[in-house]
This record gives structure tokens, C-alpha cells and sequence, in this order.
């Protein structure tokens, strides 16, 4: 396994599985008044809240509800896109009233020659819709900014450069719609994105300062909308859309889905620290890196247990468990060891005891199983051969889950 230090890394990162260091992971079934939780009831009652409070005050901040405004143009409606399997639609989510305000640009497919209502998988795209594939009827993304000099490009050069992340055609035949828009629409990712992002736009009309969440907050809840709009459309089964995202865009997947209980089930590939990696493991990259290099990803709070992450009230397995009794998919790669695969892992088997209140079973194992094996039950995992990235044996594994719990 590639232990490759990212050129952006300020300290080398440790990756010897002796000095993880000690943890004690906070309990998911104790509460704060050290009362054991033994019901799906006592769950939801008052420890979920309670953890959900936590992530809240400690690591995303707030999750406001939704824009009281929110109403959805469609600009193009292909009915025989992806060769004649899909229709493809491209609607402007608007977040406030009117044209002026922020937006969100969704582009869905669905598969075409059928009446019934489809699950789809739904997540944000790293580069502009016009990557997922090289079909020109897709709309330019108009946010679309290029990260390293910070300007917005003329994308049309880079059309489909993302495609083999996004197997739509696969994904259809399979009977599945999928959905995605680009995570800029809601903030660029930067640390001064929130000033162009909604996070200033929509600061009044959700009475909310920036600093009250953070730019995963921002996108997690642009997934929720996502969802209010394939509520309404015809062609899609609503209570069964599946969020999902890679990377940071994992970390965004899981919590939309911890806040959003709409979700019918979470998809978290390689999203690491501060997604589904133990952040209590000292492994690839940590809590002090990650706050350092990308502030504006979390809320203030979170730094400040740079200096000791085993004073953080929260972890990884009960963001995870905050998805229960949902099915729950949690993928590493071999050469993402920056991600920590083993810390995935355990944050995944740490979050069974919540699961198993309501009856369903996680990992079903307790050691890592070899690569490119799809492990689990209601709570899934596989680490697949390879490099960080969403490749289409990911999907396959997301496929057959789907199949089997969602559809
Ligand atoms: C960096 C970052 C990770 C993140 C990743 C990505 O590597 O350190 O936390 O998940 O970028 O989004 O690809």
C-alpha cells in the first residue's frame, strides 16, 4: 500500500500502525448522564439527539431547515439521452425567491422506457456537471472555478474529464437514476468561499452568521435540497434515494444524511478525516492537519482539539451511527492510506451497536477483510485495490447493496 505523503502535508504523517496511539472511543449506548441506552426508542428519544447536538456544537455546526423559498426551473429535458436509456433532465434548484439568489444546477438521469418511479443515487460532483460526461447537451456549470487560481475557466475543453467517476450508463441499466450538481453551486472551496457562497447569500433568510456552520454544512444541506427536488419530480422513488460523495464529498454525504433522515441510505468512498476515518487514530491525516489546511471546512470549535482529539465528545463510528437504522455503505482504497482504511474500518464496526437496536447487522467481522471483498449486512465495507478515487468497481459494490437493502 502506497504511503505517499500529499505535497500539501506540512509534517509526515504517521503510518506504522504501532503508533496509532490509545483511545477510548466515546460510548454510542451512554449518555451524557450516564444512562445506557437499550432501545431503538431510547435512541431516537434522546441519544441520537444528543450526538447529533454534539456534531453540531463541536464539529459542523448548524443545519438549518429548509429554504422557505426554494422552487425548481427545468431548463432541459433530453428524453433520449445515454443512447436512448436514459432521460435526462437539468433543473435550476433556486434557494431563495425570484432569479437573483443562489442556485443549485441538477442534472438527473433516469432510465428511459419505464413508467415506474426509479431509486437514485444522488452527490456532488468535484468539477461541473459538464465532466460527468461528455454529452453536450449538458449545461456548462456556470461556478465552475478552477480551485488553484481561484478563477472561473471556460469549461468546455475539460467535458466528461470526470466520466469514468460517474458510470451513468451502468448505473441505469441497472434500473438506478442518478443525480448530481456541482459542490460550488452552494460554496466555492476555499477559505474565503463562504463571502460568494450561501453562507453570505442566505445568512438573512436562514438567520444564520457563517461562522454558525461550515463549508461541509453548506454542501450536506445543498444535498437536501437536492432531495426536496426530486421529491416532486415523477420519474423518481423519493423514499429511495441514496446520498453519496467522495472524499470531502463523502464527509458532506454523511452528514446530510445525519441530519436529513429523508435519505434512504449513505454511501461514504474514501471520506477519511473527519468522515468516516477514527479521528482519535494517529494515521495519514489528522485532526490538527485537515483544520489547518482547510478551515473553513468545519466550524472554529473543531480546531481547537488539534492539541488533544481525545477530548472531542464526538468520533467517526457516531456520525456513522447517527445513519443507523439506514443501510450504511463505507469504502476505503489500498493507496488512500492518507483516508486511514484501517480507521474506516473501525469506525464502521463501532457504530454496530446502534445498528443492532433496531434489530440489523453491521460488519459481521471484526479483522479487515482482503481487498476487493464487499463485507456486511445493513452496515457494509470493502477496501478496494487501488488509489483514492470513485471507480466503477466502487459503484458496482454500491449497485448490489442498493439492490439488496434499498430497492
Ligand atoms: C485532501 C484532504 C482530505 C480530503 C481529500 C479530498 O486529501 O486532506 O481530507 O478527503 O482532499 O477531498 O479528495
Amino acid at each position: 500500500a502506497s504511503t505517499a505523503t500529499p505535497a500539501f502535508a506540512q509534517e509526515k504523517p504517521n503510518y506504522d500502525e504501532a503508533k496509532v496511539g490509545v483511545y477510548q472511543l466515546p460510548d454510542p449506548l451512554l449518555n451524557s448522564h450516564q444512562k445506557k441506552v437499550r432501545t431503538a426508542a431510547d435512541w431516537e428519544g434522546s441519544r441520537r439527539k444528543e450526538v447529533l447536538q454534539l456534531f453540531k456544537q463541536h464539529v459542523f455546526g448548524q443545519f438549518p431547515g429548509q429554504a422557505k423559498d426554494i422552487h425548481f426551473v427545468t431548463q432541459r429535458i433530453d428524453s433520449s439521452a445515454v443512447e436512448g436509456l436514459a432521460i435526462a433532465k437539468q433543473v435550476r434548484i433556486y434557494l431563495t425567491a425570484g432569479k437573483k439568489g443562489p442556485f443549485i444546477d441538477l442534472l438527473l438521469y433516469v432510465p428511459a422506457h419505464t413508467s415506474e418511479r426509479v431509486p437514485v443515487f444522488a452527490g456532488w460532483n468535484f468539477n461541473g456537471n459538464h465532466n460527468v460526461s461528455t454529452d453536450e447537451q449538458i449545461l456548462i456549470s456556470q461556478n465552475y472555478l478552477d480551485l488553484l487560481t481561484l478563477q472561473k475557466k471556460n469549461a468546455a475543453p475539460t467535458r466528461g474529464n470526470q466520466e469514468k467517476n460517474w458510470p451513468v450508463k451502468t448505473l441505469l441499466q441497472h434500473g438506478y437514476g442518478v443525480a448530481t450538481a456541482y459542490y460550488g453551486d452552494v460554496e466555492p472551496d476555499h477559505p474565503q468561499g463562504w463571502k460568494t457562497g450561501i453562507r453570505s447569500s442566505l445568512a438573512k433568510s436562514l438567520q444564520l452568521k457563517y461562522s454558525d456552520w461550515c463549508a461541509i454544512g453548506a454542501w450536506a444541506w445543498g444535498l437536501s435540497r437536492m432531495l426536496d427536488y426530486l421529491q416532486t419530480d415523477n420519474n423518481v422513488d423519493a423514499g429511495k434515494v441514496i446520498v453519496l460523495g467522495h472524499s470531502r464529498l463523502g464527509k458532506a454525504a454523511l452528514w446530510a444524511a445525519a441530519n436529513d433522515t429523508r435519505f434512504a441510505g449513505v454511501i461514504s468512498n474514501n471520506s477519511g478525516e473527519g468522515g468516516a476515518a477514527i479521528a482519535r487514530r494517529n494515521y495519514g491525516e489528522t485532526l490538527q492537519f485537515i483544520t489547518t489546511t482547510f478551515p473553513h471546512w468545519f466550524i472554529e470549535k473543531y480546531k481547537s482539539y488539534a492539541a488533544d482529539v481525545n477530548k472531542l465528545p464526538v468520533d467517526a463510528h457516531l456520525l456513522l451511527a447517527l445513519a443507523a437504522p439506514r443501510p450504511l455503505y463505507v469504502a476505503s482504497a489500498t493507496d488512500d492510506q492518507w483516508a486511514d482504511p484501517h480507521g474506516e474500518f473501525l469506525a464502521a464496526k463501532n457504530a454496530e451497536p446502534v445498528y443492532a437496536l433496531y434489530g440489523k447487522k453491521g460488519l459481521g467481522i471484526t479483522q479487515m477483510p482482503a481487498p476487493d471483498t464487499s463485507i456486511g449486512n445493513t452496515i457494509r465495507y470493502h477496501i478496494r485495490t487501488g488509489v483514492h478515487d470513485i471507480l466503477l468497481f466502487d459503484w458496482m459494490q454500491y449497485i448490489r447493496f442498493a439492490d439488496e437493502l434499498v430497492r
